[in-house]
């Protein structure tokens, strides 16, 4: 795969944000991505390792960055549960997991995994500072960002300080998540960021008597919610059992089937020649509008009271 040089990423849209972390010596990453979802628990890590071992089965060299401090999974999910991180002078070498996957997780630096972490944000955003500008990753082709779940303050240290490429959106098939999801879309446009698409997971059971498709948590909304945020639809995973045991048995990278998240997969590899669209806020609202009145969802003031933006004291960013 061919390399860019930083120079080349900054005219190439990517994260210049005076607020970026430094990159060190060691480290030699070629695209960042990061794995988003409004919410907990709608397989956001899942997603993570499924998109690392489907770029790691196309060729490419691939670590996941466990961005998700106080609800780290990676090192769970990968089979590297109890491991410690080693460090060379100033530089911490990340895990690498069976499969070939390189790990940073604030569970490989606590003594014990059920150990709750329990910092204040500046303390978060300076684990992620070690993850990135303290971590010898080496040559990597490929680094996905296990975000934290919403829209808080590391997630917006990830979009303000790694130099993302894009973004992939994990939702669910539940009305809840629709509006998560726009969210999502619209904090990584506000940070300038690109979306590469959305993945729906849970998105469907398959029947083990007759093979049909049961929406356990309702019909699908991956179409119409790409449609009004502008963005591709990548994926839509099924609710598997197996997996869900070899995630709990800490090998889901070696159960995933050849051809998992094949939309995904691809548009991440096809980065270097299209980048992620950064998308446009002012068309999505308006689609977003369109679609409320059509709903009859039409907002209403009562009588005698009036609408109140919010006014932090301060520019949250
Ligand atoms: N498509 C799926 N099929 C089966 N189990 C899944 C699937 N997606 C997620 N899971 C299960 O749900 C759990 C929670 O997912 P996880 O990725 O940790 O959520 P998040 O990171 O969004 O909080 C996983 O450990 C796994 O057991
Ligand atoms: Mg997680």
């Amino acid at each position: 795969m061919a390399c860019e040089s930083r120079d080349e990423a900054a005219t190439a849209g990517k994260n210049t944000n005076p607020q970026a972390f430094e990159e060190n010596a060691l480290s030699e990453v070629r695209h960042v991505i990061g794995v988003v979802s409004g919410k907990g628990g709608v397989g956001k890590s899942f997603v993570s390792v499924a998109l690392a071992a489907g770029l790691q089965k196309a060729g490419a060299t691939v670590g996941i960055l466990d961005a998700d401090i106080t609800g780290p999974s990676i090192p769970y999910l990968l089979g590297l549960r109890g491991q410690r991180l080693m460090s060379l002078g100033d530089l911490y070498l990340p895990s690498i997991a069976p499969c070939g996957i390189k790990v940073m997780s604030s569970n490989l630096l606590l003594g014990r995994e059920d150990d709750p972490v329990l910092w204040r944000g500046p303390v978060l955003a300076g684990a992620l500072r070690q993850f990135w500008s303290q971590t010898s990753w080496g040559p990597l082709d490929y680094l996905i960002i296990d975000m934290p779940p919403g829209t808080g303050d590391v997630a917006l240290t990830c979009y303000q300080s790694l130099p993302m490429d894009g973004v992939v959106i994990v939702s669910s098939p539940q009305d809840i998540v629709s509006m998560i999801v726009t969210k999502a879309v619209k904090m990584a446009a506000r940070m300038d960021i690109g979306v590469l698409g959305i993945v729906e997971n849970l998105s469907y059971l398959v029947s083990p008597t007759d093979g049909a498709e049961i929406d356990l948590f309702g019909p699908s909304h991956l179409k119409r919610d790409a449609e009004l945020c502008g963005v591709d639809a990548l994926d839509r995973l099924p609710i598997e059992p197996a997996l869900a045991e070899a995630c709990d048995q800490g090998r889901l990278a070696d159960a995933l089937p050849d051809d998992y998240l094949p939309g995904t997969v691809a548009r991440a590899l096809m980065l270097e020649a299209v980048p992620a669209p950064v998308p446009d806020l002012a068309a999505m609202d308006a689609r977003l509008d369109a679609y409320r009145d059509s709903l009859g969802l039409v907002d209403g003031v009562p009588e005698g009271m009036e609408e109140r933006d919010a006014t932090p004291d301060e520019e949250p960013f």
